[in-house]
């Protein structure tokens, strides 16, 4: 199993870590444009190899598209991250060019690669590629939900003062500040809805601080966030790698599931070998619903700032 990930930046690196840690890739390329940055990443998490144990090749690459060739899956994390008080959206104007390039330049050397996509814009980002190659739709799957599944189980334990493995929750639509749906609705402790044990005030609040998670980061930290980005991607990759069927909800185009078309948009999708798999229809209440409508919307006009 062959991965490649574009992009040697602080979640490239992190998706690199824990997909090797998780030794389920014989291969990992890192590949950057800045000189010599892939390769010192790369030789930096070979020599933790002995440390953390595992046998994954990471090797390193400035701009050498050739020794990505014949990978299985490719993750595309290029592109610049967003600064405090930015949207995702505003960064559309360098990296839909970026997101273009790579994702062709991946493709010339691994026609049959699954691709999974970080870039943001994310959704928008996904849809771009999906605009400006041919490959097949269950192969293009976008990253957001599963990120902001895991900050929603964060929120979640911490309201109810509950270990994080107790908790199951989802969270579908753009993956933006104001576009998120993080269901609340569904969301449990141990199979018994949340909603049992939190008022829905605090529900709410848990709800608000989901949407906002990687906001509140960047403000933390200055730029995006990087160790749950990189664990989210790792996780899907291993879902593929391992043809575990697992359901995620990732960005995918839709042909009127949900009532949408033309759009790719956080939904519940199994993930396998054949990249998505199928995409889930699950049961939403008639809020959660406008609220897909809704982030639709968002999602439309971000697509509407591309030239495709
Ligand atoms: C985040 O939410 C980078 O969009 C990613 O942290």
């Amino acid at each position: 199993m062959k991965i490649t990930v574009v992009g040697a930046g602080a979640v490239g690196a992190s998706c690199a870590e824990y997909i090797a840690i998780k030794n389920f890739a014989s291969e990992v390329v890192l590949l950057d444009i800045k000189e010599g940055y892939a390769e010192g990443k790369a030789m930096d998490l070979m020599q933790t190899a002995s440390l953390n144990g595992f046998d994954t090749t990471i090797t390193g690459t400035t701009g050498d598209y050739s020794k990505t060739a014949d990978s299985d899956i490719a993750v595309i994390t290029l592109g610049i991250p967003r600064k405090p008080g930015m949207t995702r959206e505003e960064l559309i104007g360098i990296n839909a060019g970026i997101v273009k390039t790579v994702a062709s330049s991946l493709l010339e050397h691994s026609p049959n690669v699954i691709l999974i996509v970080v870039s943001n814009p994310m959704d928008t980002m996904t849809y771009l590629v999906h605009k400006s190659t041919n490959l097949p739709k269950n192969k293009i799957i976008g990253m957001g939900g599963a990120l902001d599944s895991a900050r929603f189980k964060y929120r979640l334990a911490e309201a109810l003062d509950a270990p994080i493995s107790d908790i199951d929750g989802m969270v579908i639509g753009g993956h933006s500040d104001t576009g998120m749906v993080p269901l609340a609705s569904q969301a449990a402790r141990n199979s018994v809805k949340v909603s049992e044990f939190l008022t829905e005030d605090r529900l709410k609040q848990v709800v608000e601080d989901t949407k906002v998670g990687g906001a509140t980061l960047t403000k933390l930290l200055g730029t995006s966030a990087w160790y749950a980005p990189g664990a989210a991607v790792s996780s899907l990759a291993q879902a593929i790698a391992c043809d575990q069927r697992k359901m995620f909800p990732c960005s995918t185009l839709l042909d009127g599931e949900y009532g949408l078309s033309d759009i790719c948009i956080g939904v519940p999708v199994l993930l396998g070998k054949n990249g998505i798999e199928s995409i889930v229809d699950i049961p939403l209440s008639d809020t959660e619903k406008a609220k897909m409508q809704e982030s639709a919307v968002g999602v439309r006009n971000t697509n509407g700032l591309l030239d495709v």
